[in-house]
């Protein structure tokens, strides 16, 4: 879910909503917004993505245009503010269920991210002392709870303020378990903003006369560049000047200051008709900038801001690759070059399956996660997880000031800049550009058998920018294809080596964004199954190899490609430029720039992501937020 919070002196209504169309990509089954209003709290809520909510926010102004404040919005002119954008966990993305919810007079607003997962025992207790429930919830327990500590604390002669918000907060705090980020107002105390995190995101924006609470900077980047970063199981209390911090027991507590240097307008379409249009675009600077200042000009890997000492790299006997999703996938790309380069066995595994299986990690393993966002609650339980049993962590990350980050041991930061579109597109070609230069460098530590072969990849690692900016250049048969194949029922991938994580990635961003059966598969393996899939035209993608170096591995593949063609399958094969032999095979052939093998899913991939771009667009889908998805999971 998304979340934004305000306190400050301009009308807040319009940076919520603005902040909440930037958080957006975090959910959009249902959005809702709550403003302090002279002493009154105005709320709206509705089910469906956030224009669902501004249509029925214009068409209140149109019926109270005198409403509170005079709001062009109808909902006041106030100054401190809270909006959320949901994705549903318990309850259906109905407009009862979409938060803010309420405490029952209608004084307090509270709105959540995360999962309380001792719920049903805080409802039924609260329900035995009468409180009537409107929604299906866990969060509005929360609002209930706290409106009961708020009643507690003034009936106990506490003042009304900001601190007694802050205070009440604590003490719901103290009742819940799981995972949570909380923010509230209280028409009560006009001007303050109170969050809490106990495992899901909140950042503090920190401004000039105003404040800003959100699950991450995408949100505030338009007004302040100057950020907080909260630890775990703390509370804080905004007001348009103070940025007050405690932990759950009240003790005060400091959090990390940070400067976010994303452009703001990276965070913009940029005319593109889809955030992912242009995000597939920026790839090749993406990765220019991953790369940048980590390889010397005598192909040397400088990893100085991961904190492990050389030694500790040489101590490494076994490494986990841990993530979800696309994140995944780059695993296991990874998984093919640093067991190459580097000859350490290397697993790669669904944080979600990690560490339900009890693996065997000591202080010589090395866990590397990758989490674009750093806030996967999956990837953060296995991560936590490695660390009770004493494996050393390092992150791959996009996301400064994330918790996947700040609980690892060390991190390589991707500098993809902000990914808004739900499908991953330029944080995979960056965590790929990272896996490389974790396994150059194991490599370079630990003293390689091949140094010819790793200085000859550093130096085509160079190359890859301007051939990704050569192939983005080219691509529109590729569109053109999608466009001819939107209707098919069926589309299939296949690879061999690299190719096949590639093959798997193109799948899932066609279920993705088209909704389309598509799978990837281990070319090798048709045959023990799959093959029986394919009937007359059903489209097969096959990702090619390079011939030169590992012709064993193309002959292999150009095979199975003829398998399939030999069943009625249409064939779609992406080779590299300049390989003859598949254009018999072919019905439709999309050469790529030549790349190393082990590079070559930073190239291969991008036909596959405008691919399915291209066909969500042209089955009249929402190409950055395909429907029950989420960019960023933080439940479990
Ligand atoms: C969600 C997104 C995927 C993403 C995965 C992992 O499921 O929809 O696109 O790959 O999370 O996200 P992370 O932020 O950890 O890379």
């Amino acid at each position: 879910c998304g979340i934004v919070g305000y306190a400050g002196g301009r009308p807040a209504l319009g940076i919520v909503l603005d902040g909440l169309r930037r958080l957006e990509y975090r959910g959009y089954d249902s959005a809702g917004v709550a403003v302090v209003c002279d002493g009154q709290l105005l709320t709206e809520k509705k089910a469906g993505k956030l224009a669902n909510l501004e249509k029925v926010l214009s068409e209140r102004a149109a019926v109270d245009p005198d409403g509170c404040g005079a709001s062009p919005l109808g909902i006041g002119d106030g100054t401190t503010g809270i909006g959320h954008t949901r994705w549903a966990t318990h309850g259906g993305p109905t407009d009862r269920n979409a938060h803010p919810h309420l405490s029952p007079d209608g004084r307090v607003a509270v709105i959540h991210n995360g999962i309380i997962e001792n719920f049903a025992k805080l409802r039924a207790e609260l329900e035995d002392d009468g409180v009537q429930f409107a929604s299906d919830t866990d969060t509005e327990c929360a609002a209930h709870l706290l409106a009961k500590a708020l009643a507690e604390l003034r009936a106990a002669g506490q003042p009304d303020g900001p601190q007694l918000l802050a205070a009440a907060m604590r003490v719901v705090c103290q009742r819940l378990e799981g995972a949570f980020t909380l923010l509230a107002v209280d028409s009560g105390v006009p001007g303050a903003v109170v969050g809490a995190r106990r495992n899901s995101p909140l950042v503090v924006g920190r401004g000039n006369g105003e404040n800003y609470l959100a699950s991450d900077v995408a949100a505030f980047i338009e007004h302040t560049r100057d950020a907080v970063e909260l630890g775990q199981d703390q509370i804080v209390l905004i007001t348009a000047d103070t940025i007050e911090i405690t932990d759950f027991a009240g003790q005060p507590a400091s959090g990390k200051d940070f400067h976010i240097d994303w452009d703001s307008s990276a965070a913009e379409k940029g005319g593109y008709d889809w955030f992912m249009l242009k995000e597939i675009e920026e790839q090749p600077q993406a990765v220019a900038d991953t790369l940048l200042g980590r390889m010397t000009e005598t192909g040397e890997i400088m990893l100085d801001e991961v904190r492990l000492s050389d030694q500790d790299l040489r101590d490494v006997d076994k490494i986990f690759i841990v993530a979800c999703g696309t994140a995944y996938h780059s695993g296991l790309v990874a998984k093919y070059a640093i067991e190459h380069w580097t000859r350490i066995p290397c697993e790669v595994e669904l944080a979600s399956e990690f560490r339900y299986r009890d693996p065997v990690l000591d202080r010589s393993t090395l866990i590397v996660v990758i989490s674009q966002s750093g806030e996967t609650m999956d990837t953060l339980m296995a991560l936590r997880h490695a660390k009770e049993q004493k494996a050393r962590v390092l992150a791959i990350c996009n996301t400064n000031g994330s918790t996947i980050p700040r609980e690892s041991d060390a991190v390589l930061y991707t500098h993809g800049g902000p990914e808004i579109a739900v499908a991953s597109t330029k944080a995979f070609l960056t965590q790929l550009a990272a896996c490389y230069l974790i396994g150059l460098h194991l490599a370079q530590v630990r003293g390689v058998k091949f140094a010819d072969e790793v200085a000859a990849v550093v130096d085509q690692l160079h190359q890859v920018p301007d051939k990704l900016r050569e192939l983005l250049g080219r691509i529109e048969p590729v569109r053109e294809l999608a466009r001819e194949l939107r209707s098919e029922p069926t589309v299939l991938f296949i690879g061999r080596h690299v190719g096949y994580p590639v093959a798997l990635e193109g799948a899932l961003k066609l279920k993705e964004l088209a909704y389309m059966h598509a799978e990837g598969f281990a070319a090798g393996e048709l045959k023990h199954g799959p093959i029986a899939l394919i009937d007359q035209g059903t489209p097969v993608i096959c990702v090619v190899p390079s011939p030169v170096g590992r012709g064993l591995l193309h002959d292999k593949i150009v095979s199975n490609i003829q398998e399939v063609r030999a069943r009625g399958a249409r064939t779609i094969v992406i080779a590299e430029e300049g390989d003859e032999s598949v254009v018999r095979y072919a019905d439709h052939l999309i050469y790529v720039p030549r790349t190393p093998t082990l590079l070559a899913p930073l190239v291969t991939t991008v036909p596959l992501q405008v691919f399915a771009a291209e066909i969500a667009a042209a089955r009249g889908h929402d190409v950055d937020q395909p429907r029950n998805l989420a960019k960023s999971v933080t439940v479990e």
